[in-house]
């Protein structure tokens, strides 16, 4: 097993609100770890600091053995982890190919002027999107027009297209239809097969079951429990949510 991303003692205070407090945890490659929890555990905030949208109040992440704690978001999906907010990061008024590549468009230059290679974004964008199954009537068309499914697979696709080594994903499933599901949930299994680890957030107990290889609790911004699936059950699982084995 290789672990490539270590959380060590994160914490984070908003004010007066310790929102996450002493949280540690691993990844291994290959391996989805779920972070699991009521609202306002602190689940989005950890991931966050990961992520590089917060800096930690205390702690810090390593991943590939370095450390990225203090490194710009940009830097960060750049070093191989690609985050899919619960809001999703899409920009909702382009299409398809222009957001695989959203913060990092193609130029080419003609005469010497650079040019964004629209075109060959828009091209790469179907091929990438074929060879994942997943079909878009017209790629052209503004992401705002599409399905929720759609619009997780555009986000995936990105994931893969990079290479991300870390793939993040915020609730992935919480607005989608249930064959829709189905496919995030197809595309996770697909990206673990591929060596990728991957962080998922999630509320729902079958989603937990079926794709985590481990499942880890937090309660009010600690960790309240870590398990495999095969060693827990619903039950024990929502004990732990609400807090009641701390
Ligand atoms: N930017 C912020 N400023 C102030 N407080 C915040 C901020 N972000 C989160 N919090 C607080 O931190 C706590 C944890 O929030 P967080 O969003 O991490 O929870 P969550 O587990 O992701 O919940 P949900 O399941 O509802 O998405 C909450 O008390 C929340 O109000
Ligand atoms: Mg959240």
């Amino acid at each position: 097993m290789t672990v490539i991303l270590e959380a060590r003692n994160l914490n984070k205070r908003f004010g007066g609100n310790e929102a996450v407090k002493e949280v540690s945890f691993t990844v291994n490659a290959g391996e989805c770890v779920v972070l699991a929890g009521d609202n306002g555990a602190g689940k989005s905030t950890v991931i966050k600091m990961i992520s590089g949208v917060y800096d930690p109040t205390g702690g810090e992440v390593a991943f590939q053995g370095k450390r990225l704690t203090g490194q710009t978001p940009n830097a960060i999906r750049a070093a191989g982890i690609e985050t899919i907010y619960q809001d999703l990061a899409l920009a909702d008024n382009l299409d398809a190919g222009l957001n695989l590549y959203l913060g990092r468009e193609s130029t080419k230059r003609i005469l010497g002027i650079p040019f964004i290679a629209r075109r060959e974004m828009r091209e790469t964008a179907k091929d990438v999107l074929k060879g994942l199954g997943i079909v878009i009537p017209d790629p052209s068309s503004p992401v705002r027009d599409l399905s929720g499914g759609q619009r997780q697979a555009i986000a995936i696709a990105r994931a893969i297209h990079w290479k991300a080594k870390l793939v993040i994903m915020d609730e992935p499933t919480a607005a989608l239809g249930v064959p829709e599901q189905r496919e995030v949930m197809a595309l996770i299994e697909r990206l673990k097969s591929q060596g990728v680890g991957i962080i998922l957030i999630s509320h729902n107990l079958p989603d937990i079951f079926a794709a985590g290889d481990r499942i880890i609790v937090l309660a009010r911004g600690v960790v309240a429990g870590e398990r495999r699936p095969t060693e827990t059950n619903d039950e024990e699982v929502v004990r732990m949510m609400m807090g009641a084995m701390l």
